[in-house]
């Protein structure tokens, strides 16, 4: 199973989650900055802080753009301060791209004086366990 891990980090809170899910998925997380080629991926795993209510625009951007990942697996995660309902566009996003979802999570991310220090110990513990389900569902 050959896995691709992307995020859009603008203060650095999903980048941490990012690279905790690409640890055991065995890869390296990229950012939607880098070049990253999905064609021999079979799971894309897509991760954003949220801003003004929305995904990150270069979340957003990176997910309009694709092309040729119908029928691969995806997953979202993301981190926030308020509501987790972004990771529902983020999944729908992907799916208007032909991505079959298995899973999404997020956690809560240090925004000036609230969540101090999240992501936590703890949270990316919950990280890994995302992924580690996802690499049990996939092989
Ligand atoms: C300019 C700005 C706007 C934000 N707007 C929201 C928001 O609308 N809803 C929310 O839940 N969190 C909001 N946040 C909090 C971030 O989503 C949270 O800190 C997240 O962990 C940032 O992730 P990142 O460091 O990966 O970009 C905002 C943060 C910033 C800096």
């Amino acid at each position: 199973m050959k896995a691709a891990v992307v995020y859009c980090s603008k203060t650095g809170n999903t980048k941490k989650v990012a690279e905790a899910i690409a640890k055991v998925l065995g890869t390296k997380a990229k950012s939607v900055e880098e070049k990253v080629d999905l064609h021999d991926c079979d799971l894309i795993c897509v991760g954003t802080g949220v801003h003004a209510f929305r995904p990150e625009r270069g979340m957003t951007t990176f997910i309009k753009n694709l092309t040729g990942v119908e029928g691969k697996k995806g997953a979202v995660f993301g981190t926030y301060s308020g509501l987790s309902s972004f990771l529902g566009t983020l999944e729908s996003m992907l799916k208007s791209k032909g991505v079959e979802v298995i899973d999404k999570w997020g956690c809560k991310g240090e925004f000036i004086k609230t969540n101090r220090g999240k992501p936590d110990k703890d949270d990316l513990e919950k990280a890994r366990d995302f992924a580690k389900a996802l690499k049990e569902r996939l092989s």
